[in-house]
């Protein structure tokens, strides 16, 4: 099961919005079964979850000291994938999701207050080791803001290559539990999820072939830096 998260200090970057969607997303791709993990007491995915009509993706609510046990029962029911939202501003429960996570989306918007941000979270994801994509959400077309806030994010890491532009449909979908593929099919809020999505799953495919490699051949790993796929099995089995 791959483990994919979305993280950001900052409040209201779009954690939420695109967890859902890029999980919707997976599934209509054939990624799965998916499931979303909501680890924000805030409830949002889960609200939105409530009200979907459509059975897939699979909803788990989580807290940090269950996330590991209950990651390991969802792997145990055969799901391929894992989208998890987090919380802002909660240090200690980011940081347990970056722990378990192949790779970690920081949604960024394109203001000077969401970079500024940005820094807290990068420090989080790398001092986890783990690989990390931002990606440029609620951008207005042609704004150059949008341009200059990937070339400032990109001082820090690996920036999407497509971006997500601020558009009413993504509000308005998320309103009664659907994504703006389901509520506007072609659209282009609707093409930017696919293409996210397609860029996404590649990176996830790339990390795990990397990290198969290394454990093939462990003199290659990095000495002094936790190992990927440390966080194995639990013992303890506990209900999901
Ligand atoms: N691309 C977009 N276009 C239009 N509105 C958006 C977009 N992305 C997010 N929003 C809106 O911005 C608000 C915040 O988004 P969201 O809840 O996804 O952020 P978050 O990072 O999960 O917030 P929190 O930190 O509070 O959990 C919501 O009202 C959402 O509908
Ligand atoms: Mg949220």
């Amino acid at each position: 099961m791959r483990v994919l998260s979305f993280a950001s200090q900052k409040g209201g970057s779009g954690k939420t919005t695109l967890s859902g969607h890029i999980a919707v997303q997976a599934e209509r791709a054939g990624a799965g079964p998916v499931v979303l993990i909501d680890t924000d007491p805030q409830g949002s995915l889960a609200e939105w979850w409530n009200e979907r009509e459509a059975p897939v993706p699979a909803f788990a609510q989580t807290n940090v000291s269950r996330l590991l046990t209950d990651l390991d029962d969802l792997r145990q029911q055969g799901f391929k994938l894992a989208v998890v939202d987090t919380p802002p501003a909660i240090t200690m429960a980011i940081q347990s999701v970056i722990a378990v996570s192949e790779l970690v989306v920081i949604p960024t918007r394109p203001s000077p207050h969401d970079l500024r941000a940005a820094g807290a979270t990068v420090e989080l994801v790398e001092r986890a080791d783990k690989p990390l994509v931002f990606v440029v959400n609620a951008a207005t077309p042609r704004a150059r803001i949008t341009s200059e806030a990937a070339i400032a994010l990109s001082q820090h890491g690996t920036v999407a290559p497509v971006t997500i532009h601020h558009r009413t449909d993504f509000a308005s979908s998320m309103i009664d539990g659907r994504t703006v593929m389901e509520l506007l099919p072609g659209g282009k809020s609707a093409e930017e999820i696919v293409n996210l999505w397609g860029y996404l799953s590649e990176r996830l495919e790339k990390n795990f072939r990397r990290t198969v490699f290394q454990s093939r051949n462990p003199q290659q790993r990095r000495p002094g830096l936790p190992q990927r796929g440390q966080f194995g099995k639990r013992q303890i089995a506990q209900e999901a």
